[in-house]
């Protein structure tokens, strides 16, 4: 077989990788203008950026918005967004908008601890393991303070830890499951450093055992690593309305919106396939915000959809209570963001972001973004249960597709007109500017 290793691929100049892929691609017009165009050669930036990552040959723009007119505890914000998709931005927007009107978000952080594991076998007596836990204990605190001395100046630091007997899953297998506090910061690098600290401390600490006695290595450690499962680092936030205020604009009364609303919202709970779209919905407006505060937007996926999860079916993040004549909307789920540490204050957005939103602490950017989830549930399922998502959706994707049609100034303005009242596809935004342009 032909080897198409490309070797030593990352020790080469940036000048050479993109030769390398340039000369690999079946169409490379264009490509070697693109990156070495301002886009993917500012000084500054590109110094920075690429620290971030590697092999780095250029940037991926996204846009950056903001929705304004977030009332959340009776503050008001203005939320940065980072997202590719049409809507998503006007649909946070109008949700907070209507909301603004009604109390806005109430939210509540009901926990921020993390989770560690040290997974490890033991292949020894293990009543001489459970006997020696109290004492690991206070070895593994005592002895990993170097690290989490400034951690709990800040307020944080490790809160328990807990053993694991799992031998009925895998033989030989327990874990050390640790609680953590980790102040503003997501956490992530201070508890990994601490749980691999750990887990050569549990080295030394049975090795003193080993040496004392006819028990021989009864431990390996399988390996350290925080959980992004984070259960206990929880924020729930809410809206209210007289039900009788809902009426909408395609002559849905008050009653008949929110009976509508309820039962759409039921259906992701009982099924997954709607679920999944729904959840979907919610991390529309999660994601955007995560990423314009550079926080890890794959860990707070990863938690949110195990803890859709958490009654053994997946199901909807939010909820919808009709209670006399109030409605109320809900969504809890696990959010492990910081404001400190990471990216956040590296990225040359992100800065900015948390400018805009006033500075925030952890716990608060918790509920910002956990609003702006439930404006984009509230705003996706509106739209689904009265007109349809599309409508707005391609009205907004219209400009998409004059783009990849190449319409100029003076196209676009006359097609946004036009599409007022036409329904927008590829196809008919095509027809309609083959039209103007005199082509058959
Ligand atoms: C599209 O990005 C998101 C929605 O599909 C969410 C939903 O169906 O609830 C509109």
């Amino acid at each position: 077989m032909e080897d198409k290793l490309i070797h030593g691929f990352s020790k080469l100049s940036k000048e050479q990788k993109l030769k390398i892929i340039s000369d690999n691609l079946v169409d490379d017009t264009g490509f070697l203008t693109e990156l070495n165009s301002l886009n993917h050669r500012n000084p500054e930036v590109q110094l920075l950026l690429e620290q971030f990552s590697e092999n780095t040959l250029g940037n991926f723009p996204l846009p950056y918005g903001v929705a304004p007119n977030f009332v959340i505890n009776g503050k008001y914000y203005t939320v940065p967004m980072v997202t590719e998709e049409s809507s998503v931005v006007a649909a946070a927007s109008s949700a907070a908008r209507f909301w603004s009107g009604n109390g806005g978000f109430h939210a509540t952080v009901k926990g921020t601890t993390k989770v560690g594991q040290i997974h490890f076998c033991w292949t020894g007596n293990s009543a001489a393991l459970k006997n020696s836990l109290d004492e690991l204990k206070i070895y593994l605190e005592g002895n990993s303070r170097h690290l989490t001395r400034k951690m709990t100046e800040r307020g944080g630091g490790i809160r328990d830890i807990e053993f694991l007997d799992l031998t009925d899953l895998l033989d030989h297998y327990y874990q050390l499951r640790i609680g953590f506090e980790t102040a503003d910061s997501m956490g992530a690098n201070f508890i990994n450093s601490v749980l691999e600290e750990m887990s050569s401390l549990m080295k030394i600490f049975y090795s003193r055992i080993f040496e004392s006695g006819e028990q021989k290595d009864e431990l390996e450690i399988i390996m350290s690593i925080l959980s992004n499962y984070t259960p206990d680092c929880v924020v729930e936030c809410f809206v209210e309305a007289p039900i009788s205020s809902l009426e909408t604009p395609e002559g849905l009364s008050g009653e008949e919106f929110a009976r509508k609303f309820k039962m759409a919202v039921d259906i992701a709970s009982v099924d997954p396939f709607r679920a999944v779209t729904h959840n979907k919905g919610i991390f529309n407006g999660i994601d955007a915000v995560v990423l314009a505060t550079a926080n890890d937007f794959r860990a707070v996926e990863a938690a949110g959809h195990a803890y859709a999860s958490r009654n053994g079916k997946y199901s909807s993040l939010s909820r919808v209570e009709l209670r006399d004549d109030v409605f109320r909307m809900s969504l809890e789920l696990p959010i492990a963001v910081g404001t400190v540490g990471g990216l956040t204050s590296l990225h040359p957005m992100a800065k900015w972001s948390f400018e805009i939103l006033g500075k925030p602490n952890a716990s608060e950017l918790m509920m910002i973004i956990a609003s702006a989830g439930l404006a984009s549930n509230f705003s996706a399922v509106r739209s689904l249960i009265t007109h349809g998502i599309q409508k707005g959706h391609m009205k907004m994707h219209l400009g998409n597709i004059l783009s990849v049609l190449g319409a100029d100034a003076q196209e676009r303005a006359k097609a946004v007109e036009y599409f007022e009242n036409h329904s927008v596809s590829h196809y008919e935004v095509e027809q309609y500017l083959n039209k103007q342009r005199g082509i058959q």
